[in-house]
């Protein structure tokens, strides 16, 4: 599906599903299950290469899997992340390696923070690469934001989202992504602002959801360092396997339970 009728879902009032994907096996499954976007997340740096956070996935880790995830899903609209390092210090390295990923297959690019990263949006979306901004939490910040913690529940953290989020629909972004976000607040933002939004935590009234898919298999137990019966699955997650024996059945499951609004529950909200 092209861009433009993703966009025209959220005018119907349809939602977007979306799904992390990284290799060709599993985008030929989401594309045969209905899944509106393939998401190259650079949690791939948690979930394949078995880290503790995204800070160590590199461009080329991206443009490989990007690869993979289009010769699978030639029909699908496919998203890549920008990741650390590969669009924040100047706009030039960053439409560079914005139009590696999109010569690598992904049909737009993703990054993550408002404020200056405005400006490299604008810088992009100028010379036709489209751009979703992550906003909320913020993986690649993990340090800075001292761990995985709910944002936006101070009116001030509240309004600065708000307000990065108008900017960056203004500035053109096709998307503005919400990670870990109380519910109220992604509801706002989606009312006040031209572009669909996609939540992650971020509660059932986003234009879209999208989550990891080794959380809606119920696979993923924490970096490769801790035990799994340390790990404890994030709020927002659900399994869709447990209901079914088939992987396929369980992603078709996810993307009926985001267009009927049956996922996020309240308990996988903030
Ligand atoms: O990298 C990723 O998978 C993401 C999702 C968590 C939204 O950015």
């Amino acid at each position: 599906m092209k861009l433009s009728e993703l966009q025209q879902m959220t005018s119907r009032g349809e939602k977007i599903a979306m799904l992390t994907c990284y290799d060709a096996t599993f985008a030929k499954l989401m594309e045969h299950a209905g899944v509106d976007i393939l998401l190259v997340g650079d949690s791939l740096g948690m979930v394949l290469q078995g880290a503790e956070n995204t800070l160590n996935v590199s461009m080329h880790h991206m443009t490989y899997h990007t690869k993979s995830v289009a010769a699978g899903a030639p029909n699908t609209l496919i998203m890549a992340d920008m990741p650390l390092g590969s669009y924040e210090h100047d706009n030039e390295a960053a439409y560079k390696n914005a139009a590696w990923l999109i010569k690598s297959g992904a049909h737009m690019v993703k990054f993550e923070g408002g404020g200056d990263r405005i400006n490299t949006a604008r810088y992009l979306i100028e010379r036709g690469i489209p751009v979703c901004a992550h906003l909320g939490f913020t993986p690649q910040s993990v340090n800075q934001l001292g761990g995985y913690k709910i944002q936006g529940k101070t009116q001030e953290s509240a309004e600065q989202i708000l307000n990065d989020a108008k900017a960056m629909s203004d500035a053109g972004a096709s998307f503005v992504l919400l990670e870990m976000v109380p519910a109220a607040l992604a509801k706002k933002i989606t009312e006040g602002i031209k572009v669909p939004t996609i939540g992650i935590g971020a509660g059932v009234d986003c234009s879209g959801q999208v989550l990891v898919i080794q959380d809606l298999l119920g696979i993923y137990t924490g970096p490769a360092s801790k035990a799994p019966h340390e790990f404890k699955s994030p709020r927002f997650t659900k399994n869709f396997l447990q209901e079914t024996n088939s992987i396929q059945q369980a992603v078709s499951n996810y993307v009926q339970a985001v267009k009927n609004k049956t996922f996020p529950a309240i308990e996988h909200s903030y």
